[in-house]
């Protein structure tokens, strides 16, 4: 089950490590949705989400090095946009923390949109780079 399929013809930047961590975070939301299906509401957002922010932060500084590595030109607007993007997601953290009522299906939504929106609309940007460069295999295990 789950809300949304890995595709590489979708989501697929080409490069190992970045789509390897971005099909753990789009399994996370999944997760997440399996859990809300079973009832498992307040406590299973809470600490999936807290997952998922603690996994990002990890995610994106890794996107950034490779990046980096790849001399990608936009870096530094991108780091802006993992940085609002981590905002956004601890934002809703918080409002859960703080025991506002956040509806499951406000949440697999944001979520989605959270993650696929970015992955789509800027990561993917990554691909023209990617097809010619050698430096996309990884140097540790994702
Ligand atoms: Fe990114």
């Amino acid at each position: 089950m789950g809300i949304v399929t890995w595709s590489d013809e979708l989501y697929g930047t080409g490069h190992e490590t970045i789509d390897g961590q971005h099909k753990r975070l789009i399994q996370m939301i999944n997760d997440l949705h399996d859990s809300l299906a079973k009832g498992q509401v307040t406590e299973g957002m809470k600490s999936t989400l807290k997952g998922i922010v603690e996994y990002t932060q990890t995610h994106f500084a890794d996107e950034e090095k490779i990046m980096e590595e790849l001399g990608w030109p936009e870096l530094d607007e991108h780091r802006r946009k993992h940085h609002a993007l981590l905002r956004d997601v601890r934002k809703m953290l918080m409002r859960l923390k703080s025991g506002e009522t956040v509806g499951p299906f406000e949440l697999l939504g944001f979520l989605r949109q959270w993650l696929l929106e970015h992955i789509e609309g800027e990561d993917l940007k990554l691909r023209k780079v990617i097809k010619t460069s050698s430096a996309t295999k990884s140097p540790k295990p994702v």
